[in-house]
């Protein structure tokens, strides 16, 4: 939990493996991890994207001897309910699996997610349009992470088309269980007859005038099972609609639950995002320019962070120690505005030179860290929350 009065963003320059080690013998303590390293694709943007190998070691062994005691140091850092979530892309993506297993254990890996971030698919060289990266996410102990793999922006109100005349949205569920693993043998305390009227719409446990007698039935008209156990029905008959079906085998009547479109609702995470939900490179970049210009090549889109904040709870500390350009920080301002919510974050970023004659160094940012503050300097003038440096 974050303490009260603090600012929403904190930026500590230097090189991470420093700062994480200090943080530790503060005492300092993180709810959610978000990163996104260098991928090692042997580019130069405005920070170097190429760690070399030597003699004895590939490009790769290089990269994870650099990644594993930063992510051990993060480890530590992680609260008991705590999860990383990692960008990366096809170079590393293999080693960085391996290596998150064997520094959380194979048993916290949560999800690989797809993120569809390049949705024209990259056109440069030979082969696929490669459109994707990934998000590699893993808990500090699965049995105790609080990480709710659900979000309110995933609900689509186009999926709840039914409205009552007070005008609250609703679709039918069917209140039978549809999965085929579920039947009398397997849950015979939730087969039993219900009583509905079709003309009415009415559904009770006991019998009343007008309703006909009710079984949960699959389509070929073997005996299933209701989803609801018979004291639930009774708690909640509004809940329920009667309604007459042309099944495969004729007409007959069913019991449906109305589903409300109720605040707060939220839909559980697909593995794969597309950017028309979480943005884009290019709507990040854009994201970027309208703060501080184009001074940064690869910068994540907000809502892309902003759905990792939402699966966690809103009073959470955030880390990102590969900041970049402050898109983690932007986005946990923004996510506190929109939810009323209490996350800080807190940002590291090494001084590496920004590369001589790029937008960034014309600009005057003459480090990478220069970036980071300058934007959420900017987020906390524009969006709110304050700014401190540490
Ligand atoms: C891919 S970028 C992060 C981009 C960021 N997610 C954004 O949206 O702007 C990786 C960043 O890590 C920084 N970096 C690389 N090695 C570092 C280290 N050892 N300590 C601190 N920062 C480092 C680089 O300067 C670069 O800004």
């Amino acid at each position: 939990m974050t303490a009260p009065g603090e600012p929403w963003n904190t930026f500590a320059e230097g090189d991470n493996l420093e700062v994480l080690q200090r943080l530790r013998d503060e005492g300092a303590a993180y709810d959610l991890v978000y990163i996104d390293p260098p991928y090692n694709t042997g580019n130069d943007f405005a920070y170097s994207d190429r760690i070399k190998g030597d003699r004895t070691t590939t490009r790769h062994q290089a990269w994870v001897a650099m990644m594993r005691p930063r992510l051990e140091q993060a480890r530590e850092l992680m609260s008991a309910t705590a999860a990383i979530f990692v960008s990366i892309d096809d170079n590393e993506v293999a080693h960085l699996r391996l290596l998150l297993d064997e520094v959380f254990g194979e048993r916290q890996f949560l999800a690989q997610v797809v993120v569809n971030l390049n949705p024209k698919g990259r056109q440069l060289g030979k082969g696929f349009a490669t459109n994707h990266e990934y998000l590699l996410v893993y808990a500090k102990d699965a049995r105790t992470c609080v990480l709710d793999a659900s979000s309110p922006d995933a609900v689509d109100p186009d999926d709840f088309p039914l409205v009552t005349p007070d005008g609250r949205h609703y679709r039918h569920l069917p209140l039978r269980n549809t999965n085929k693993k579920f039947n009398p043998a397997t849950t015979p305390t939730l087969h039993y007859p219900l009583w509905g009227d079709p003309e009415s719409g009415r559904v009770r446990t006991e019998e009343f005038e007008g309703a006909s007698r009710i079984e949960p039935v699959f389509g070929d008209a073997r005996p299933a099972v209701w989803r609801w156990s018979r004291p639930l029905v009774d708690a909640r008959p509004d809940d329920l609609v009667c309604r007459r079906i042309k099944g495969r085998l004729g007409e007959r009547a069913d019991i449906f639950q109305r589903d409300w479109l109720h605040e707060g609702r939220r839909k559980k995470l697909r593995t794969i995002w597309l950017a028309e939900e979480v943005g884009s490179t290019d709507t990040a970049v854009a994201e970027l320019k309208a703060v501080l210009g184009h001074v940064f090549e690869s910068p994540k889109p907000t809502a892309l962070l902003r759905r990792v904040l939402q699966t966690m709870p809103s009073d959470g500390r955030v880390l990102d120690f590969f900041a970049g350009s402050g898109t983690t920080g932007h986005a946990v301002a923004l996510q506190n505005v929109a939810d009323g919510g209490t996350r800080t974050c807190l940002s590291i970023n090494s001084a590496e030179p920004t590369r001589a004659g790029s937008n960034a160094r014309l600009a005057g940012y003459a480090t990478v860290a220069d970036i980071t503050r300058a934007r959420l300097r900017a987020v906390a003038d524009t969006v709110g929350g304050g700014f401190a440096e540490r």
